[in-house]
C-alpha cells in the first residue's frame, strides 16, 4: 500500500443514520467496521475499546446521542419527555468509562444543547442534536489539525521522538493529538525517527501507533515500554509527546498508564516531555490529578493476551475442514486449558479471535488504564488555542477562556 499522511485512517463516522466505527481491537490484522444501530452499541463499543482514544471517545457520544435521537425517540411525544430520556441516555454513554473528561464533554454538549433550545418543535430540535454531532466530528479535526501546527512550532529539525498508546488519527475523529504535531513536523522535515511504546497491556502503541505512523511513512522504531529508559540514556530520544485523557487546572495530567514513568525519564535525562490535547480535555473542575478517577480494566487484559487475525486455507481439504467447523457462522474453541479461540467464515477467508494465558490462574492482578502525569514533569501542554507552560493554573485557564489564538502562554 502507498504511504502517505493522506492515508491515515478514519476510525467513526456517521453513515445512514448509523454510527460506523472501525472495530479497533482487531487491527491492525483484522479492519472490520462495526456498524451501530442503536446508542446501546456505540456504548458496547466505548466499553470493549471497539473505539477508544479521548477525542474520539467525545465524538462517540455525540454520535450515540444523535443515534438514539435518529432511530430510537420515534414514540416520545412531548419535548419534556425528550429532554428527560436525551439525558439519561447521554448518563449511559457516559458510564461506560470514568476517566477520559471528552466523554463526558460530548455528552454534556448535547444535554446543553437540547435544554437551550427546548421551546422548538421536537422534530426541529432532533434536527439540531443530529447535526450538532456531526459538528462536533467537523470540529475535532479542526483542532487537531491546530494542535499539529502548534506542536510542531516545538520540534527542532532532525528529531527522534519517542510516544506512547495510541494519540492518532483513530483516537480522534481524524488526524490525531500527538500523533497529528508528530505528521505536521513530518510533513515539514523535521522528523528523523519515532520510538513508538508498545503500551501494556492492551498494545495501542504496537498494533495502532505503528501501524499509523507505517501508513504515514513516518519512519519509525517498536519498542517495548521498558526499553525507553535505555534509548534515552543513549541519546536517541529529542523529545516526548504524548496525548492525553484528562488534564486538572493545575496541569496534571492523566494518560495511558506508562505516561508518568516516562515524565520522570525525560526530566532525568533532559528531554522536553510535551502534552498534545484539545482544550475539552482540560477539566477545570478538578484542582489536581489526585481527583481523577482511573478506570481498572479487567484483568485477563494483564494475564493472557488477544490474537486477532485473517487467513486463508491453502488447499481445498483444509478449506472444507475449516468450513465444517465454522458451518454455523462462528465456531469457538477451546484450543487448550484456559485459552480459547474463535472462528468465524468471512467470505472465502477465515478470521480467528483468541484470548492466550500467560499468568497462572487465579493470580492477584492489579490493572489501572491511566496514571496520573504530576504537572512539574510538563514541558507544556498543547492545545489548539495555544501552548500553555507552568504555571499552568494560570496558563490552562487563559487558554480555555477563549483567550486562545495566543501562540504561546507563559505565566509565573
Ligand atoms: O484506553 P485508551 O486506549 O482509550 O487510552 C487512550 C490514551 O491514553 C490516549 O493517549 C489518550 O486518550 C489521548 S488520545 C488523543
Amino acid at each position: 500500500m502507498a504511504s502517505g499522511i493522506g492515508n491515515i485512517p478514519r476510525t467513526i463516522w456517521w453513515e445512514d443514520g448509523k454510527v460506523l466505527l472501525v472495530d479497533q481491537t482487531r487491527l491492525p490484522l483484522v479492519g472490520d467496521v462495526l456498524v451501530c444501530n442503536t446508542y446501546d452499541g456505540v456504548c458496547t463499543a466505548i466499553r470493549t475499546l471497539a473505539v477508544r482514544g479521548a477525542p474520539a471517545l467525545g465524538v462517540a457520544a455525540a454520535l450515540g446521542v444523535a443515534l438514539w435521537v435518529a432511530s430510537e425517540s420515534d414514540g416520545i411525544a412531548t419535548v419534556d419527555e425528550f429532554l428527560g430520556e436525551l439525558d439519561r441516555v447521554a448518563d449511559e454513554i457516559t458510564a461506560t468509562r470514568p476517566t477520559a473528561v471528552n466523554l463526558f464533554w460530548g455528552a454534556e454538549r448535547m444535554k446543553a444543547l437540547t435544554r437551550d433550545n427546548a421551546d422548538l418543535p421536537l422534530p426541529e430540535l432532533k434536527e439540531l442534536v443530529i447535526a450538532e454531532a456531526l459538528a462536533m466530528q467537523a470540529e475535532d479535526e479542526e483542532r487537531n489539525r491546530a494542535i499539529g501546527a502548534a506542536g510542531a512550532a516545538l520540534i527542532e529539525p532532525g528529531s527522534r521522538i519517542l510516544t506512547h498508546c495510541n494519540a492518532g488519527s483513530l483516537a480522534t475523529a481524524y488526524f490525531g493529538t500527538a500523533l497529528g504535531v508528530i505528521f505536521t513536523a513530518h510533513e515539514q522535515g523535521k522528523v528523523e525517527g519515532v520510538w513508538v511504546d508498545e503500551t501494556r497491556p492492551v498494545l495501542q502503541g504496537a498494533r495502532l501507533t505503528a501501524w499509523e505512523l507505517k501508513i504515514a511513512g513516518v519512519p519509525s522504531t517498536l519498542i517495548t515500554d521498558n526499553m525507553a529508559a535505555s534509548v534515552m540514556r543513549a541519546g536517541l530520544v529529542d523529545a516526548v509527546v504524548v496525548g492525553a485523557d484528562r488534564i486538572a487546572a493545575n496541569g496534571d495530567v492523566a494518560n495511558k498508564i506508562g505516561t508518568y514513568g516516562l515524565a520522570v525519564l525525560a526530566k532525568e535525562h533532559g528531554i522536553p516531555f510535551y502534552v498534545a490535547a484539545p482544550t475539552s480535555t482540560v477539566d477545570l473542575t478538578l484542582a489536581s490529578g489526585d481527583d481523577i478517577v482511573i478506570e481498572e480494566r479487567d484483568p485477563r487484559e494483564v494475564t493472557g493476551f488477544t490474537v486477532s487475525g485473517t487467513f486463508e486455507p491453502d488447499s481445498p481439504a483444509a478449506s472444507r475442514a475449516f468450513d465444517l467447523l465454522t458451518e454455523s457462522g462462528a465456531y469457538a474453541l477451546p484450543v487448550a486449558k484456559g485459552h480459547a479461540m474463535e472462528i468465524t467464515r468471512k467470505g472465502g477467508a477465515y478470521q480467528f479471535d483468541g484470548w492466550f494465558r500467560m499468568a497462572p490462574p487465579g493470580v492477584d492482578v492489579f490493572n489501572p488504564a491511566f496514571d496520573v502525569t504530576p504537572a512539574a514533569y510538563v514541558t507544556a501542554i498543547i492545545t489548539e488555542c495555544g501552548v500553555a507552560r507552568a504555571d499552568y493554573a494560570a496558563s490552562l485557564a487563559a487558554t480555555c477562556s477563549g483567550a486562545g489564538g495566543l501562540d504561546e502562554i507563559r505565566r509565573g
